[in-house]
């Protein structure tokens, strides 16, 4: 297939974000707003790559790029096509590094490109199998969630080391995603809930991360009953104990009091925080567009909405 594509798109986790690193459940939904087209046609003698943030031969990508080489290499190797030069274009509208998963985002669609290129089936397990070794070069010690949501379209709740369980999403209600336009630092974010651990505020702090837990399992319940109040209540509760926990920061306090003050029924930081975007719910489409404008006035560099219901979205 000499003009081959693949696709993917972004996704947003919910609830759960930190505490799901020691255990705890977390909901993460996949955000079709934004997205990654990958289109790949032959080339003459290397590998060439055009990207937004990269134009040039793959083998002398740099090393920031790796985990793109990797997920090409990767791709490649299983199929034992690893000397066909090709020409790929990757085209994403996923804002980077501001937790809505556009690293996996970006491997999931050059493997599907890859696979489709040479006519090859991709069933899941491999696609993640595939993806979860780039995702490795990108964050080290990934939990496979951003793979599963930016490849498939389901809302998932997901307990480390337990299967990801997917679930029907039945809430009459929109999310509106503001982005801070701040790099998120969810490593830092990561490392400062563990040096916590290890200070006078241990007890308060894993009293905190068994509540945001506790938050998560009710947010999948008000989901799946479609009670969005209850949801918008819980996810204000998570927003202040991960403030709290010192995972926000001003700019994400600043947009999350934004959308309460302009009507959201909750609102919160979304991935790993210290920057990166916050998330928003709102009873109304018409609610949605004032909170997402009252965003915007606020700071924020971008907003999406998405409805909820998966009965009526695509
Ligand atoms: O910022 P993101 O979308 O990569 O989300 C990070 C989620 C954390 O729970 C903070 C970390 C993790 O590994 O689960």
């Amino acid at each position: 297939n000499t003009n081959a594509k693949g696709l993917s798109h972004g996704k947003i986790i919910l609830m759960g974000e930190h505490a799901v690193v020691y255990g705890e459940p977390s909901i993460a939904l996949p955000f079709p707003a934004v997205e990654v087209a990958v289109t790949i046609a032959p080339a003459e003698d290397a590998t060439i790559i055009d990207c937004s943030y990269y134009s040039g031969i793959a083998a002398e990508m740099p090393e920031i790029l790796q985990s793109l080489q990797t997920a090409i290499n990767t791709a490649l190797k299983s199929l034992n096509k690893e000397n066909t030069p090709l020409a790929i274009q990757i085209s994403s509208t996923i804002p980077p590094e501001r937790g809505m998963g556009s690293s996996a985002a970006v491997s999931v669609a050059v493997t599907r490109a890859i696979y489709n290129y040479f006519n090859e089936e991709l069933d899941y397990d491999r696609l993640l199998e595939l993806v979860d070794v780039s995702e490795k070069v990108a964050h080290g010690n990934p939990s496979g969630l951003d793979a599963v949501t930016t490849s498939g379209d389901s809302p998932v709740f997901f307990r480390k080391g337990h299967p990801f369980v997917p679930f029907d999403l039945r809430l009459d209600g929109y999310l509106i995603v503001g982005d801070t336009g701040i790099t998120g630092q969810t490593k830092a974010a990561v490392g400062s809930i563990a040096a916590r651990l290890k200070t006078e505020k241990k007890v308060q702090t894993e009293k905190e991360i068994r509540l945001l837990g506790d938050l998560a399992e009710q947010a999948k319940q008000y989901l799946e009953t479609n009670q969005p109040e209850r949801l918008g209540t819980v996810m204000s509760q998570a927003h202040n104990l991960l403030a709290e926990l010192g995972v926000s920061s001003d700019e994400l306090n600043h947009l999350v009091g934004a959308a309460k003050q302009a009507g959201a029924l909750g609102a919160k930081l979304t991935g790993g925080g210290r920057g990166g975007c916050m998330i928003a719910l709102a009873a109304s489409e018409q609610e949605a567009q004032t909170i997402s404008q009252a965003l915007q006035d606020a700071g924020a560099v971008k907003t999406w909405i998405t409805y909820l219901n998966q009965a009526v979205t695509v």
